[in-house]
């Protein structure tokens, strides 16, 4: 029994609210050891963040077993940016990195206009039919899987497809996933990764401005990148690509429901105070609140040494209510100045799509608020059971 084992992440209660037990946790100031998951927890805004910029703490994916029935999951997550070191990393980043310059993600803000445009007439007439509409599956959901189709050259009309298929993949980054849940990533990451090779073959005919014909373009230059690294790179940014935005935006809403005095702030102002609050949403109940890094070599994190093949756990949500990071941590106030949250990782694999989701939440939020100025929730939201991916399954509301 270790002091870690503190956090047990199949507790209903602690995925209700771990925040709790993540001030404990903190209270130690260094990282904690966790028999229970076999690990090291990084649980202070100081050691999280240390851990994402470790050079000697890597993300080496360990495949599945057995490797047949794992195949396609396998190299779509070995050959994928996020799961690479340097000198992959490397390499997969900087061929994507071209996609988010500041001029393309601004050019993509009337398209992000558009389909929030059209996502709030429907949930208006929803308003009118059921007498209320659900922030996520109306909203939130389709909004950043619309936007990053767009962005790959997918089109909108697969937008269900490309959602059940990153919710069955992403089931598999939680602790104590079912054999049903495993069967159904499997199936997910075949399907998925065999519709994005037929759109990349597709484009080797007929060229397109978008950025999967950007993509096969390099692949066909030879070196740069292959096949697998191709699919591998389109279905993360699918996936990354959205179930952050989802959650973050449903968790700040949530937020936003608890706190009166914050959401009549928001619904008097929404355009001056989008920016802010955003932040405040991202932190205060952030989306993601692990990722696992392993040694390799030893190193130090605080005052705690890190042996080879050890994993310590960054934990960005616990991070981000720290009291030595933030002032009055645990208020949620949307007109935070200072917010140096790490929602969106730091170090090598800091989040490359933050800009976007940024631009994303911004318009969104300001034109929800603008739309529905009388907006407020309609019975209780419904919690997911997930730990590491936090999110909510409906959020109810009306106008
Ligand atoms: C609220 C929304 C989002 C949040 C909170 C978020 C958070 C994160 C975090 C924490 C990481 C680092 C993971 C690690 O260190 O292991 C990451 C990486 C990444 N994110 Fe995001 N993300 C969001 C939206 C997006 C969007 C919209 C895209 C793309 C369109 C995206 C694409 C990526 C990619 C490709 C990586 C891997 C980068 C690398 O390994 O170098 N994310 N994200």
């Amino acid at each position: 029994m270790s002091f870690g084992d503190i956090l047990d992440t199949r507790d209903p209660a602690t995925v209700a609210n771990p925040y709790e037990i993540y001030r404990e946790l903190r209270s130690h100031r260094d990282l904690v050891w966790s028999d229970r998951l076999g690990l090291w927890l990084a649980p202070t805004h100081e050691t999280a963040n240390a851990t994402l910029r470790n050079k000697h703490l890597g993300r080496i994916y360990k495949p599945q077993e057995p490797l047949t029935q794992w195949e396609i999951f396998n190299w779509l997550h070995s050959d994928s940016i996020l799961d690479s070191e340097p000198p992959k990393h490397t390499r997969l980043r900087s061929l994507v990195q071209k996609a988010f310059t500041p001029g393309r993600i601004s050019a993509l803000e009337p398209n992000i206009i558009e389909i929030c445009e059209q996502l709030l007439a429907g949930a208006a007439s929803k308003i009118k039919s059921e007498g209320k509409f659900d922030v996520l599956a109306d909203f939130a959901e389709p909004l950043p899987v619309l936007v990053i189709a767009d962005l790959l050259g997918v089109p909108r009309s697969k937008a269900d497809d490309l959602r059940r298929w990153s919710q069955d993949i992403v089931k598999m980054y939680e602790y104590g996933r079912t054999q049903a849940q495993e069967l159904s990533a499997q199936k997910s990451a075949a399907e998925f990764s065999a519709y994005i090779s037929q759109l990349a073959a597709q484009r080797k005919i007929e060229p397109k401005p978008d950025l999967i014909t950007a993509l096969v373009e390099v692949e066909e230059q030879g070196e740069k990148l292959n096949e697998h690294e191709l699919i591998a790179m389109c279905v993360l940014l699918l996936n990354a690509g959205h179930e952050a935005s989802v959650n973050g935006f449903g968790n700040g809403m949530v937020a936003m429901f608890r706190h009166p005095l914050q959401l009549d702030l928001m619904k008097k102002n929404p355009r001056k105070h989008a920016k802010t609050a955003l932040e405040e949403m991202m932190r205060f109940d952030s989306p993601l609140h692990m990722f696992e890094r392993t040694a390799t070599s030893q190193t130090v994190i605080g005052n705690t040494t890190v042996e080879v093949g050890q994993k310590v756990v960054s934990m960005l949500g616990s991070a981000n209510r720290d009291e030595n990071a933030f002032v009055d941590a645990d208020n949620f106030d949307i007109t935070r100045e200072s917010n140096p949250h790490i929602a969106f990782g730091a170090g090598i694999h800091f989040c490359i799509g933050a800009p976007l989701a940024r631009l994303e939440m911004q318009n969104s939020l300001a034109m929800l608020f603008e739309e529905f100025p009388n907006l407020q929730l309609v019975g209780e939201p419904v919690q997911r059971p997930t730990f590491v991916l936090r999110g909510w399954e409906s959020i109810s509301a009306t106008n």
